[in-house]
């Protein structure tokens, strides 16, 4: 467990941080010092490399935007956010190694090395990978048309990462209300805090394996799913066929696939949600009238996704000791 306290931290602040550890010991989320003005003074055009870099890299290929977005929830639901999730081992048993890493896409790493590499150059050993995991994951969201929102900052850099920490702490898309509810609830997640990070499944790619049981194997007398809309289970077994191969992937959001909107909410609606772990939020009476709500309006749905993205960037942050300000993303400094 991560030592908090630090200089400027006020007694009250390190007594509500020893209270929530208290509530969840498997799981610490404290604010730490965190601020969006952090690196005003060490590294004032900070905000607008970061901006650049990303759209650089948005603009050779979109996957960027779903890509990174996908990286700060792996890494910040892992031991916190402290870019554990970036290191690549020698021995293929560092975070991002875990099965659970469910095949994050390379051009999310690749954003993040590139940022860093810009950001290096401008202000050398100042800034974390964790923070500009934290930016740029926001930057792709605004710039999918999704929400903005100022980052906070000051998050520390892991020093280790572990493929056997992984298991456990991320969801499955198999999994139904009643499993992903304690799951997010454990990192101090509401479940409309739940229901609003799920919103990020508005873009972004999912390869067949994830969801081919839905098809073809969902009981022994109802092969398909009957929470499908039953047009799109036709088209999902077109692109999908039995046995099909580990790389075909479909997009999420058949509607506005590249598009940061609350269609994730209206696809529900319809049947049109692609994993279990999506469909189950409109099916289960608990999480019903959260969708309903999200559907009938953008901004409730960006409000709360905003709302939980600062959460979830506060999950187990590192101070002190406990971490350091990377030179280059993939690799501890000793
Ligand atoms: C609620 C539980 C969740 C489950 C079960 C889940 C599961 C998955 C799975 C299985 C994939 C497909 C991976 C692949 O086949 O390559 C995926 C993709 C994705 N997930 Fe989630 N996820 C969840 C929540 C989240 C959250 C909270 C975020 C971000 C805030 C997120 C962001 C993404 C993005 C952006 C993609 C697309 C990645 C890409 O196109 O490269 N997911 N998710
Ligand atoms: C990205 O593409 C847009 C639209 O084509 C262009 O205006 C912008 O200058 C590009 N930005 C970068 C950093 O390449
Ligand atoms: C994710 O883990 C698998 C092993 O389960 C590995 O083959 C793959 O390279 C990992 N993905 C990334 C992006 O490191």
């Amino acid at each position: 467990m991560e030592k908090r306290r630090r200089g400027g931290v006020s007694s009250l602040m390190v007594l509500a941080a020893l209270l929530t550890v208290a509530a969840m010991p498997s799981q610490p989320h404290v604010a730490a010092a965190l601020s969006a003005d952090y690196y005003k003074d060490s590294c004032p055009d900070l905000e607008s490399i970061v901006r650049y870099e990303v759209t650089r890299k948005k603009n050779e290929t979109v996957v960027t935007i779903p890509a990174t977005l996908r990286l700060v929830f792996h890494d910040c639901m892992v031991g916190g956010c402290d870019a554990a999730v970036l290191i690549a081992s020698k021995n293929n048993d560092a975070e991002k190694d875990a099965e659970d890493n469910e095949s994050l896409a390379g051009d999310g790493f690749d954003t993040i090395n590139r940022v860093k590499a810009a950001v290096e150059k401008k202000c050398p050993g100042v800034v974390s990978c964790a923070d500009i995991i934290a930016l740029a994951a926001r930057d792709v969201v605004y710039l999918a048309d999704g929400p903005y929102w100022r980052v906070e900052l000051g998050r520390l850099d892991a020093l280790a990462s572990r493929a056997s920490d992984v298991k456990g702490k991320l969801p499955a898309p198999e999994m139904r209300v009643k499993e992903l509810t304690p799951l997010f609830q454990s990192n101090g997640f509401t479940t409309k805090e739940m229901v609003a990070l799920s919103g990020a499944h508005t873009v972004g790619f999912a390869h067949c394996t994830r969801f081919t049981n839905r098809l073809y194997t969902y009981s022994s007398s109802t092969p398909t799913d009957p929470s499908f809309n039953s047009d799109y289970a036709d088209q999902l077994k077109q692109a999908c066929p039995r046995n099909v191969g580990p790389t075909i992937a479909v997009n999420m959001d058949p509607v506005s696939p590249i598009k940061f909107d609350n269609a994730y909410y209206t696809n529900l609606l319809y049947g049109l949600g692609l994993f279990t772990s999506d469909q189950v939020l409109y099916t289960d009476e608990t999480t019903k009238p959260i969708v309903d709500e999200f559907a009938a309006s953008q901004k409730e749905f960006f409000d709360a996704f905003v709302a939980a993205m600062l959460k979830l960037g506060r999950l187990g942050v590192k101070t002190g000791k406990d971490g350091e300000i990377r030179r280059v993303c993939t690799a501890f400094n000793h």
